[in-house]
């Protein structure tokens, strides 16, 4: 079919970047439409990404604390067991209920939904052929929004076949509790995925290239977290590269490995690989090629500021664009992005975007870390507190972890906020607003802040960089 009246949007792609593009165009009165293949609306996050990860780290946590973290409160449990057909149908039907969400939405704020494969035909037109193979629809647009996310990055002689070795999707559906588990780098969903399955039974290695986890984080923080990671009994085999991986005829996976630095390969065995050593963006079959939009390096989209292509009406976000790939990243890339469209001057502060993975204890950080401070000779100071010193932590017997500011060492403006707690994914939010109100360690550190809280080791550590913590 084909309609004479153009849309205002058309967004390719129903992801955290496209759909909140999409709700957003439709609440300010434009003619939308979103073009999605997966058959189900939320993209990665919330099909095969974040949520299903969440609900899994979350059930994981529930059972090991269970089983055996309750001793420092004087209670025990015999017999704890877990069913993990049960525990992933709470995860199926968190993912089902939240993408049935985004429909509903859709249907309020009046967006057309096409489910269907999107490709650009021209700047003004995008073809939608339907995933069930139905006659495909031609719709007519002033503006294209590409939101088309990203896919695992592959490794050269590690063939995915998401039954025994598998990318993160696979390791979100396993039909039973590897015996032995490998990870392939120790990037967040190495550290995620790697921690749900030890705490559900499987004995886990994480095989890494680099000489420490988490490359990018702070080199501090980075370290706390390994050595917390290595007390839970996660291995750990860094400066080693995968030179190959096969699937044993009998079921399982063999790995050859060779230290970075050279020496004797190894072999080691598992039931489950999973290959998680980053993801690139998604804009195969596009037609991005046949009309001239630059794309970049591993298939990126490449835009100005303002989230425009070189071709005028074709722009670009999320996953499939530059920058962090976070889903919280391309929502707000999703709503700016119509509000320039519309002329209102969308505006994402790329400074102020937080990082949180969501282990036990969690790591959440927002700004410069120490490394690029030094990197970039600026000048600064640290004020830290550890959760051995606060109250709540205590009491709750959850003092892994610590708060770190880095503020500029003339005006106390905070530059970075490092966390490690078992909340710090909620905790940075304070910081994540200060740092957008321009704050100072002293505004937070003259805050009051409810006791007894974990918040409170959040204010001494900001007090700690222009005077001294009350409790340490
Ligand atoms: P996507 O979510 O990838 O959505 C793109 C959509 O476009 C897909 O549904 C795809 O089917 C569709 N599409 C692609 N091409 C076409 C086409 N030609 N036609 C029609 N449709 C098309 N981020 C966080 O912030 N927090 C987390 O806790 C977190 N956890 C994660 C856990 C895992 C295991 C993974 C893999 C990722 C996680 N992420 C997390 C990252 C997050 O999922 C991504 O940053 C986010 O989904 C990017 O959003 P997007 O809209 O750009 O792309
Ligand atoms: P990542 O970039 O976080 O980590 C990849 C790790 O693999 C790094 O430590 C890297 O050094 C290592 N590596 C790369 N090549 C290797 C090789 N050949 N052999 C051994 N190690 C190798 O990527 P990851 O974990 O795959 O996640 C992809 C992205 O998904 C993240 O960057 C993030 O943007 C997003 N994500 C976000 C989450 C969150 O916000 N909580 C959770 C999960 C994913």
């Amino acid at each position: 079919s084909t309609s004479s009246e153009p849309y205002d949007v058309v967004v390719i792609g129903g992801g955290p970047g496209g759909y909140p593009a999409a709700i957003k165009a439709g609440q300010m009165g434009m003619r939308v439409a979103c073009v999605e293949k997966r058959g189900r609306l939320g993209g990665t996050c919330l099909n095969v990404g974040c949520i299903p990860s969440k609900a899994l780290l979350h059930s994981s946590h529930l059972y090991e604390e269970a089983a055996h973290g309750w001793g420092p409160h004087g209670i025990s449990a015999e017999n704890v067991k877990m069913d993990l057909n049960k525990l992933m149908a709470h995860k199926d039907k968190t993912v089902f209920g939240l993408t049935s969400g985004i429909e509903g939405l859709f249907k309020k704020y009046g967006v057309d939904y096409f489910i269907g494969s999107g490709e650009i035909l021209s700047a003004g037109e995008v073809k939608s052929t339907p995933i069930d193979g139905g006659e495909p629809s031609i719709l007519k647009t002033k503006n294209i929004v590409v939101a088309t996310g990203s896919v695992p990055a592959s490794l050269p002689n590690v063939p995915i076949d998401e039954k025994v070795i598998v990318s993160s999707t696979g390791a979100l559906a396993l039909k039973e509790v590897p015996k032995k588990l490998i990870v392939i780098g120790a990037g967040v969903i190495g550290l995620e995925m790697g921690s749900v399955w030890r705490r559900l039974g499987s004995e886990v290695t994480v095989v890494e290239f680099l000489d420490r986890i988490t490359p990018g984080m702070d080199t501090e923080i980075a370290t706390t977290l390994h050595r917390i990671f290595k007390k839970q009994k996660l291995q750990f085999k860094m400066s080693t590269k995968v030179l190959e991986a096969s699937p044993k005829p009998g079921g399982g996976v063999v790995l050859k490995t060779e230290p970075v630095k050279g020496g004797e390969a190894e072999t080691m065995e598992a039931d489950i690989v999973l290959v998680s050593t980053g993801r690139v963006p998604y804009t195969e079959g596009l037609g991005l090629e046949n009309i001239g939009v630059k794309v970049g390096a591993r298939g990126m989209v490449e835009t100005d500021e303002h989230w425009a292509t070189n071709v005028p009406g074709i722009w670009a976000i999320g996953d499939a664009a530059r920058g962090a790939m976070l889903a919280h990243k391309a929502e707000e890339e999703g709503i700016a992005v119509i509000e320039q469209i519309a002329g209102l001057g969308g505006h994402v502060n790329y400074g102020c975007i937080p990082n949180v993975i969501y282990t036990h204890p969690e790591v959440a950080t927002v700004g410069k870390t120490e490394d690029e401070l030094k990197a970039a000779g600026i000048a600064y100071k640290v004020g830290k507190f550890p959760f051995m010193a606060n109250s709540r932590a205590r009491a709750n017997a959850d003092t892994d972890g610590l708060v770190k500011f880095l503020a500029d060492k003339e005006t106390d403006k905070i530059l970075g906020i490092h966390i490690i707690a078992s909340n710090a994914g909620e905790m940075i939010a304070e910081g994540v607003l200060a740092m957008e109100y321009g704050a100072s360690c002293e505004d937070i550190g003259r805050t009051c802040h409810a006791h007894p809280t974990m918040s409170e080791a959040f204010k001494e550590a900001a007090m700690a960089t222009y005077d001294k913590p009350i409790h340490f």
